[in-house]
This record gives C-alpha cells, sequence and structure tokens, in this order.
C-alpha cells in the first residue's frame, strides 16, 4: 500500500536538517518506490532561494549524505522536478497564503483532495508561530489529510513542553501531531520489540528475578560541532536522555503490547515512564553525575573544550556527558538499576544496550574452573555495531573442565545483505501514511520531562565546581564511574 497523494511542506527548507536527512530520505523513498504516485515537496525558508538554486543545494546533500548518491542516470532530475521553494516569511500571516495557493493547485491539477504534511524542520521557539498560523489554513483542519511534524527539542522543560502541548493540542487534534524522535526510526531500535515479543525465549527472564541490571550508552565521538549556540541551551541530560535514552528505555522495560496498534504502544511505554522513581532533589548527587569536556587531544588533533566553542559561553556550566541510575517502580522491575550515560567527546561512537543477567544460583565448577565472571549478558548494539550477542560460559576443550565466556552473535550485516533503510526514511512514510505508532504521543513527551526535571534544576541552581571535568577520548568524568562502580558493577563495552 502506498501513501495517499501528499504535498510536504517543509519548514526551515533551507536548513541543515533537510538538507542532511530530510530530503535524502525522501529520495530514498522514492528510489524505493515508496513514495506516493503523485507528491510534492515545498521547501519554505527565509533565504532567498530559485527552485533552481534549490533543488542544487539538495543535490549537493544528497551526494554528502544520503546513503544512495545521485546515480547520474537522470534519477534525481525526475525526482527533483517535484520539489520547488517557497521563500516567506515565518511570522508574516500573509505569506501563508502562498501555502494554501499551492495546496489549491496540486489538487487542481492532480484532481485529487490532496493530503498535506508539515514538517517543521525550524528552531523551537518559531514553532507556536507556524503552528498558529498553519491552523488558519482550511487544509489543516481536514484532521484526515493534514499532520504537523515537530522536530525535537519538544520544550526546554516540562513548564514550555506542557504549554507547546497545550498550544498544539488546541489547534490541531492529537492524531495529527507527529512529535518525531529519530532513534525510534533505526531499525536496531525497531527490532528490540521483534526480539522480545516475536520470541518465547527472553519474556519469561526478563525481569527482576532474573536481570541484574540494564545500561544503556550512547556515546559520541564529537564535540557540539558548529551547534554551541543551540546546546547551550540544552546540554547532554536535555539533548540525549529526556527523548532518545528515555525512548530507549521504554523499548526495553515496557510490557508486552496485545496489538501494535498506535496507542497500544504508546500507552505500554507511557506505564513505563509513568513507573520510573522521581529523584528527590536531595538525592541527585547519588543518582546523576555530569561531565564537561576539556580541550585535548584526539587522534592526534588537538580539540577545543566546550568553554572555547562558538556560541558558548566562557563560564558556561552546560553538561556535554550525563550519567544517570534510574528505577522503575513496577512489579517486573522493582529493585533493578537502569544506568545510562551519553556524552560527546567519548571514547567511542557507541549507542549500545547491555542487559546483565543475574548469576547462576548454584555454581558447582571449582574455583579454578573460571574466571570470575560468570553470569549471562545480552547485548544489543543500536550503532554502528548493528547485531545482538549473547554472552555465556562455555567449556574450553580439553581434559580439564575450564570455562571461559563465547559469545552467540546474530549479526545485521551477515545475516541481512539488503540495505537498511535510514530512521528518517522509516518515520517520514509512517508520517506520509499516517501511522503515528513511532512517534511521541503529547503525555509521553511531559513524563519524560518530569523524570529529568528534578536533576535539571539541581544542576542548574547548584553549579558545579569542577568543570571541565573530563578530558576528550575518555568515557567521561570519573564521578560517572564511581556512580556504578561503588554498586559493585562497572560499565560495560564491546571488546
Ligand atoms: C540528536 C542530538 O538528537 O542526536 C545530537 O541533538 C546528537 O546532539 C544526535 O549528535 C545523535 O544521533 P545519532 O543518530 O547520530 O546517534
Amino acid at each position: 500500500k502506498k501513501p495517499e497523494p501528499t504535498i510536504i511542506f517543509i519548514f526551515g527548507g533551507s536548513g541543515d536538517l533537510n538538507q542532511r536527512k530530510l530530503t535524502p530520505a525522501l529520495y530514498n523513498l522514492w528510489m524505493d518506490g515508496l513514495m506516493p504516485g503523485q507528491f510534492a515537496i515545498v521547501g519554505t525558508g527565509r533565504t532567498d532561494y530559485s527552485d533552481e538554486k534549490f533543488r542544487e543545494h539538495l543535490l549537493n546533500g544528497i551526494n554528502e549524505f544520503s546513503r544512495r548518491k545521485d546515480d547520474q542516470n537522470g534519477s534525481w532530475e525526475k525526482f527533483a522536478q517535484s520539489i520547488s521553494y517557497l521563500r516567506m516569511d515565518v511570522d508574516n500571516p500573509a505569506d501563508y497564503e502562498g501555502i494554501a495557493t499551492i495546496i489549491s493547485n496540486y489538487e487542481t491539477s492532480w484532481k485529487v483532495s490532496a493530503h498535506v504534511l508539515f514538517y517543521l524542520a525550524v528552531a523551537p521557539q518559531l514553532v507556536p508561530e507556524i503552528a498558529t498560523n498553519l491552523n488558519k489554513l482550511t487544509k489543516a483542519k481536514d484532521i484526515l489529510r493534514s499532520r504537523i511534524v515537530v522536530e525535537k527539542p519538544f520544550g526546554h522543560d516540562l513548564k514550555s513542553a506542557q504549554e507547546l502541548n497545550k498550544l498544539l493540542t488546541n489547534l490541531f487534534d492529537e492524531g495529527q501531531i507527529y512529535r518525531i524522535d529519530h532513534y525510534l526510526g533505526k531499525e536496531t531500535v525497531q527490532n528490540i520489540l521483534a526480539l522480545r515479543f516475536a520470541n518465547a525465549l527472553f519474556e519469561p527472564i526478563w525481569n527482576r528475578n532474573y536481570i541484574d541490571h540494564v545500561q544503556i550508552t550512547a556515546a559520541e565521538t564529537v564535540g557540539v560541532e558548529d551547534r554551541g549556540g543551540y546546546y547551550e541551551r540544552s546540554g547532554a541530560l536535555r539533548d540525549m536522555v529526556q527523548n532518545h535514552i528515555l525512548q530507549l528505555l521504554c523499548m526495553v522495560a515496557m510490557e508486552a503490547p496485545v496489538s501494535f496498534e498506535a496507542d497500544e504502544i504508546r500507552n505500554k511505554k507511557s506505564d513505563v515512564l509513568n513507573a520510573i522513581r522521581k529523584i528527590k532533589k536531595e538525592e541527585v548527587q547519588r543518582y546523576a553525575v555530569r561531565g564537561q569536556y576539556s580541550s585535548g587531544w584526539i587522534q592526534g588533533q588537538q580539540e577545543k573544550a566546550y568553554r572555547e566553542e562558538k556560541g558558548v559561553a566562557p563560564n558556561s556550566n552546560v553538561d556535554t556527558f550525563a550519567a544517570v541510575k534510574f528505577y522503575i517502580d513496577n512489579w517486573r522491575w522493582q529493585g533493578v538499576p537502569f544506568y545510562v550515560r551519553t556524552g560527546k567527546y567519548l571514547t567511542e561512537k557507541t549507542t549500545l544496550i547491555t542487559i546483565q543477567f543475574k548469576e547462576a544460583p548454584k555454581y558447582a565448577f571449582p574455583p579454578e574452573a573460571t574466571e570470575t565472571w560468570r553470569a549471562n549478558r545480552l547485548t544489543i548494539s543500536i550503532q554502528p555495531e548493528e547485531d545482538i550477542r549473547l554472552l555465556f560460559q562455555a567449556k574450553r576443550p580439553g581434559q580439564t573442565m575450564s570455562l571461559n565466556p563465547v559469545n552467540m552473535v546474530f549479526s545485521y550485516a551477515d545475516s541481512y545483505h539488503e540495505p537498511q533503510p535510514e530512521a528518517y526514511e522509516t518515520l517520514l512514510l509512517d508520517a506520509l501514511m499516517g501511522n503515528p505508532t513511532q512517534f511521541m504521543r503529547g503525555d509521553q513527551v511531559e513524563v519524560a520531562w518530569e523524570v529529568i526535571e528534578p536533576i535539571l534544576d539541581t544542576w542548574e541552581n547548584r553549579p558545579p565546581v569542577d568543570f571541565p571535568n573530563y578530558a576528550p577520548g575518555t568515557w567521561g568524568p570519573e564521578d560517572a564511574e564511581a556512580l556504578i562502580a561503588r554498586e559493585g558493577r562497572n560499565w560495560i563495552t564491546l571488546p
């Protein structure tokens, strides 16, 4: 089944996200034959582009960032015929008439009542203005045929997220609002549902009786690059934990859904978020660690400290690293810590989920049979490795009973040879099809803010004394090691 005829308006059309992710995603969907039979892509922005120049700018993006480059056989030219540019000022209500005209022109020529996707790839402070103006369009009131996609950050804290939700839900039906979290579109993330709920093997042991703890690491080897201005208002906790990491945590911790209906999946995730223990302000120091990178050397290159980056205050207290211990207070997870960490300029680029099982209840082997490690571990590598490994003890060949850990591995690259769609392809297709399952519902976003708010408040009110406290190329501040080590555990990375 293909999506209905659709006009896609990309606000922030001349921006980075469109060039790097959105247009490449739409181009790949089109190459795969998944775009609607009739479609148009209209970029809007303040830059003065002709259609021609706009297409050229996007083609550069295809050649640099897309998984498929221009094949030189005319594919891009053909695809690009559907792309145009509308110069507009988002706070000038009169400019929205241009949008209405474009919609009605396409409808006349296609002879259908088209679907419309408004994709807001803009700075968060512009969202209310744009949404309010869009709402005045007749098309926006067509609940079944118009949708609005809102990028992160969704709010800056609980209060602003509530206000934004209130504003959007006053203007649009919840079913029209698609709050995007691109981690949910990653193949390996979607596969967590398959692993857990299409196999009878794991579910019976997926609980506090068998699992010692869970870890989620989302590490990056880059600094804040040229996004210092954005990052100053964000920080690692807001940028990665509030959204991506908590969503991963939900995928690991949710109860089995009875169907794949959007609200069923979203309800199950909301249950997890609602069950996360709210950290008391006076306990934040025991549960959360923040870090900020200093200057240092990575691979022979000297990197600036965060405080020296463009757009960053020289005395900035913004976190570029965050580690938190969460508890989920429900029957399944009572007492099982979920340790999460994320940061810029860490040792490796890796997103990894580790389920550490408990040790066998009785270990009859002689002490000399094995090294100290005895417990099973399931590791789900989200990126860049894409695999799932189950670590277990095996007997080493020979006449003595000598044990050592081995891995049973499922690797995407070995099992599947077809290329994988990018997260944005999957999510854009879902938005075109009108399937909100992998998008966040308003209540989820709010609870996720509620979960991290005590940490945010405490950090903001108590300036760090030791910033910068980690060097580029390390695993973050020492306190992050201590957070887990004092409970007799350690952070796990792949060998
Ligand atoms: C974004 C953050 O949401 O996710 C960035 O704003 C971060 O700071 C990025 O670099 C990481 O995404 P990915 O898909 O590269 O892991």
